[in-house]
Parts: C-alpha cells; sequence; structure tokens
C-alpha cells in the first residue's frame, strides 16, 4: 500500500503534533490514494490562484503531476508575480473577475476541476461595503457554480469559512449565502452531474491580519502582547491543512456535501506565551477587550448540521439537507434534536502551551523568522 507520507499528502516524522490531533489520516490517505483516481491529465481551475491558498494548491497540483492549472484572479501583477515565481508552463493565467460571468466561462472551458476560492475576506471592508461582498461572495460564486455546471466539470469544491456559522458579520453572512448558493445548485443537479461541495474551516495560522503575525510584529518591535480576552480559543490550522481538506473534498464529495476538518484549538493566551517562549522574549501580555464583531470561539459546525454529518476521521461531511421545498417538512413536522452541542474551538481537542508551541514549530513562516531571530 503506497504511504502517504513518501507521497507528500502527510507530513513526515517531525510533524508528531499533527498526526496526534488528526490520528485516523495515515490509514484513510493511504486507501484514498491506493482507489482513486489522480491529478495527472486534469486540468483544474483556482478561482483567486494568485492567492495564499491558491499558490499552495498550485503548488501541491504541480508536485501531483496534474495537465494545466488555470488561474483567475483580477490582479494582473500578482499574476505576473506568480509567473515568475513558478516558472511552469502547465500554469495558465486568465485574468478576469468572477463578478463577471463571460470572463469565467472563457476560463471554465475544458476544465475538469475547480477550487473556488476567490472572495473578499476582510470582515472590516466587508462591514463597511457589504454589497461589495454581495457581488463577490455570492453572485460571483454562482458565476462559479453555473458556469462549472454548464461546462461538464467534474467537481467544483467552493471554500467557506467558519464566519458563515451563526455569521454576525457581513463576511460570514455573505459565505454563509455562498454555501446556500452551492447547495442550491446541488440539489437541482443529479449525481452524474458536476458534484459540487464546499468546505469550512478556521483562521489559517499565520494568513494575512491574523493574530501570529501581530504577534510577531510587537516581538520583533519590543512592545507587549496584545490580546483581545486570555480565554478565547481559536482553532488552528496551517495552510497545508486546508489545502488537504479541499483535496479530501474533492476526492469524497457527494452531491451538496460540505466538509469540515477537524481541528485543535488553543487560548490565545497560551498562544503569546508561546510565541514568547519560542523567541525567548519576556515582553507582557497585555489584554485589550473583545473586538466588534469578535467571538469568544468561533464554530466549524452547528448542532444542527451535525445532525446530518458523518464522522470521517480527521473530517466531517455534513450531507446537504435534502428536503424538498414542502413547508410542512420545515413548519409542522418535528425532528428528534440528537446532537446538542456545535463544534467549536471551545469543545474541540485543546492544546497545552507545549503543545501549542510544538504546533507553531510547524509553520514556515515561524522557523524562518525564527533563524533570521536567531542570526540578528
Ligand atoms: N485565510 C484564511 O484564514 C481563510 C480561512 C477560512 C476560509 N478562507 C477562504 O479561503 C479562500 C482563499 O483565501 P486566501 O487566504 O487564499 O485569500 P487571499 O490570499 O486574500 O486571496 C484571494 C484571491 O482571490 C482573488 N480575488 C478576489 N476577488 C476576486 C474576484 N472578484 N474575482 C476573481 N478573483 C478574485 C484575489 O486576486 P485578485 O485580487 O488579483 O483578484 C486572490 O487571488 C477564500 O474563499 C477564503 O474565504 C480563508
Amino acid at each position: 500500500m503506497p504511504d502517504p507520507v513518501s507521497q507528500g499528502i502527510l507530513p513526515g516524522g517531525d510533524d508528531i503534533l499533527l498526526r496526534r490531533a488528526f490520528p485516523a489520516l495515515p490509514a484513510l490517505f493511504a486507501i484514498l490514494i491506493a482507489v482513486l483516481p489522480s491529478i495527472p491529465d486534469s486540468t483544474i481551475l483556482i478561482s483567486g490562484g494568485t492567492g495564499s491558498f491558491g499558490k499552495t494548491m498550485a503548488t501541491h497540483l504541480l508536485e501531483q503531476g496534474c495537465r494545466e492549472i488555470r488561474i483567475f484572479s483580477r490582479d494582473e501583477w500578482k499574476q505576473d508575480a506568480m509567473r515568475a515565481d513558478f516558472q511552469d508552463e502547465r500554469l495558465k493565467f486568465y485574468l478576469g473577475d468572477v463578478r463577471s460571468r463571460p470572463s469565467v466561462d472563457d476560463a471554465m472551458a475544458g476544465v475538469d476541476m475547480v477550487f473556488h476560492a476567490a472572495a473578499l475576506k476582510q470582515v472590516p471592508s466587508c462591514e463597511f461595503f457589504p454589497m461589495q461582498a454581495v457581488l463577490t461572495n455570492i453572485i460571483g460564486s454562482a458565476n462559479v457554480v453555473d458556469s462549472a455546471a454548464l461546462h461538464d466539470v467534474k467537481s467544483v469544491v467552493c471554500l467557506s469559512t467558519d464566519k458563515a456559522v451563526f455569521p454576525v458579520n457581513a463576511m460570514g453572512m455573505s459565505k454563509a449565502l455562498m454555501e446556500k448558493v452551492a447547495q442550491a445548485k446541488s440539489r437541482a443537479l443529479g449525481k452524474q452531474d458536476t458534484i459540487i461541495s464546499s468546505v469550512r474551516y478556521g483562521n489559517v495560522m499565520y494568513s494575512r491580519g491574523s493574530v501570529i503575525p501581530l504577534f510577531m510584529r510587537q516581538i520583533k518591535g519590543g512592545e507587549p502582547l496584545t490580546v483581545t480576552d486570555p480565554r478565547m480559543t481559536r482553532f488552528l490550522l496551517p495552510l497545508r491543512e486546508a489545502v488537504r481538506l479541499v483535496e479530501f473534498a474533492w476526492k469524497n464529495a457527494r452531491q451538496g456535501d460540505l466538509f469540515v476538518r477537524k481541528a485543535p484549538a488553543c487560548t490565545v493566551q497560551d498562544l503569546a506565551e508561546a510565541m514568547c517562549q519560542i523567541f525567548e522574549v519576556d515582553l507582557p501580555i497585555e489584554v485589550i477587550g473583545v473586538r466588534h464583531g469578535e467571538k469568544m470561539y468561533e464554530a466549524l459546525a452547528s448542532a444542527e448540521e451535525l445532525r446530518r454529518s458523518e464522522d470521517m476521521g480527521g473530517f466531517l461531511r455534513v450531507s446537504m439537507d435534502g428536503r424538498d421545498l414542502n413547508y410542512n417538512k420545515y413548519v409542522s413536522e418535528g425532528d428528534d434534536p440528537g446532537v446538542a452541542e456545535d463544534y467549536t474551538s471551545d469543545n474541540t481537542e485543546r492544546l497545552d502551551l507545549e503543545e501549542t508551541k510544538e504546533m507553531l514549530l510547524t509553520l514556515p513562516e515561524i522557523q524562518h523568522e525564527l533563524a533570521a531571530w536567531r542570526a540578528r
């Protein structure tokens, strides 16, 4: 049986913590590698392909030997930088905007798989310009799934976020509606048609605008590390795990499925302390209070969704709500409440300080910063 580590699907031996956090993965991936179609011979479209997810996914797909990757996004400079960085003829660049259906159609012809990552994802900008979030995250996503179905694409995976669960801001609301748009399209399609699925994950560790780069800047500046509330918890997910989630969804999706990556979490206090210990600094940790629109913990799946979910080791599959538009099923007929709790960063596996440090040290960005810090 092929080994998922040597295949590059799972991290190597120094990534013990991840393997402990996601124990069922090696066996599951070995089975998948053995029985599922491989990426070679596929033409893959990544909307938002110049973003953090897109670049990491493109690297992974090129290593797997795919035939062609189409990078679809708006900014020609980011595309040019990526072209220069990758220098791989299998990468093709498509300038376009998900809001413009003709530009999506141009890129879609002849595609086997779509990873739909293009999005407006900053909470404050979507809060001030909610209609921009509607245009990109909802209407743009409808353009992508409609075009994919029309062009007989085999599979589309739409990337969503924990902020779509019980959304409290325009960004989360627009992503929640993206999920609904994807599922509504799935309902209208058959099992033999384009399979449309979604994935949900929480903040990617070290992503732009997140707390770890902020702590890093504060450590470099010798400033106090600012935490909102020491008890606040957050899921910990490295970018490579987001890529694996999307790959898992593509390989396992049935029509309308939504996949969630089970992930460990820690408190923001432990995260700040872990950063100080890794960089061997003795800086105060200052509590600044919870910011507008921020939750004490994040949810990846609601109790209602968990009732129709399947535990797949490191992943949860939430099946599409298959009820037809019969109002009785929504209004007058009850259902067994079953699972009572949502799946949140508060009730998932909690990493302690040492484990948080270990997890942080697996990040290439932290390894790079640490080497520069020690060499200064
Ligand atoms: N990063 C996280 O922590 C996180 C967590 C959960 C879920 N996600 C989801 O994962 C996906 C990818 O995130 P990311 O971190 O890779 O984002 P990112 O780095 O900000 O990249 C976003 C990409 O989308 C493109 N884009 C934006 N608007 C577009 C439009 N209207 N038409 C076409 N392309 C457009 C951008 O390029 P141009 O500006 O050149 O168009 C860029 O390539 C998003 O859907 C996000 O919601 C991210």
